[in-house]
């Protein structure tokens, strides 16, 4: 029995994941971006995800938002439906890993529980978590949505940072955070991933 359902088998892939490697030139693995909402997780997502396509490297990017207008539409952001959302972009993030991509999933995903489920889902330490590491302020102040402005004025409930929490990450891979009081730019906090994936043989 697998979750609810019985009689199930799991069929092998015509194809290694070695075989796969080899024909794409890198190793797939997932990068999971965790932050407060407006900490720059999109924005490093997206320069990241350019920065390895002019190297030849591929990419795609799961991005919490986006996901939500279809796979997770179902979902709102109490606790087990953000719990559900993680799940499933895990899932579909170590899909994407096991077919030779590098994953790179941009969620606030706010309990470490959820992170570190999706870790253990990827057990040869192909799970990158890159943490988002921005003061509150700085988020609020930015404030790209305008969200932060309607969760003070109690018109969102359950905002993150605000009325909901963000368990910050115990042992992360990699942190980008503010040098000097000054924010890194987007092609700084790629540089600071790419190298981190060239040291580890990702992109081989
Ligand atoms: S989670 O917690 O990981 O399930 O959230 P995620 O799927 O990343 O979605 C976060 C985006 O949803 C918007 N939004 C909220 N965020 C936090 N709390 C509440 N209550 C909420 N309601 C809507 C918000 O625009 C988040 O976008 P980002 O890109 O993080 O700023």
């Amino acid at each position: 029995t697998v979750g609810n359902s019985t009689n199930i088998f799991w069929q092998e892939s015509p194809i290694g994941k070695l075989e796969r490697q080899k024909l794409l030139n890198q190793k797939g693995c997932v990068v999971w971006i965790t932050g407060l909402s407006g900490s720059g997780k999109s924005t490093l997502a997206c320069s990241l995800s350019r920065e390895l396509f002019t190297r030849g490297k591929l990419s795609y990017v799961l991005d919490g938002d986006n996901l939500r207008h279809g796979l997770n539409k179902d979902l709102g952001f109490k606790a087990e439906d953000r719990t559900e959302n993680i799940r499933r972009v895990g899932e579909v993030a170590k899909l994407f890993a096991d077919a030779g991509l590098i994953s790179i999933a941009s969620l606030i995903s706010p309990y470490r529980k959820d992170r570190d489920a999706c870790r253990a889902m990827l057990p040869d330490c192909n799970f990158i978590e890159v943490f988002m590491n921005m003061p509150l302020a700085l988020c609020e102040e930015r404030d790209p949505k305008g969200l932060y402005k309607l969760a003070r004025a109690g018109k969102i409930k359950g905002f993150t940072g605000i009325d909901d929490p963000y368990e910050p990450p115990l042992n992360c891979e990699l942190e980008i955070n503010q040098k000097g009081g000054v924010c890194p730019t987007p092609s700084d906090m790629a540089g600071e991933v790419v190298t981190y994936l060239e040291e580890k043989g990702y992109l081989q």
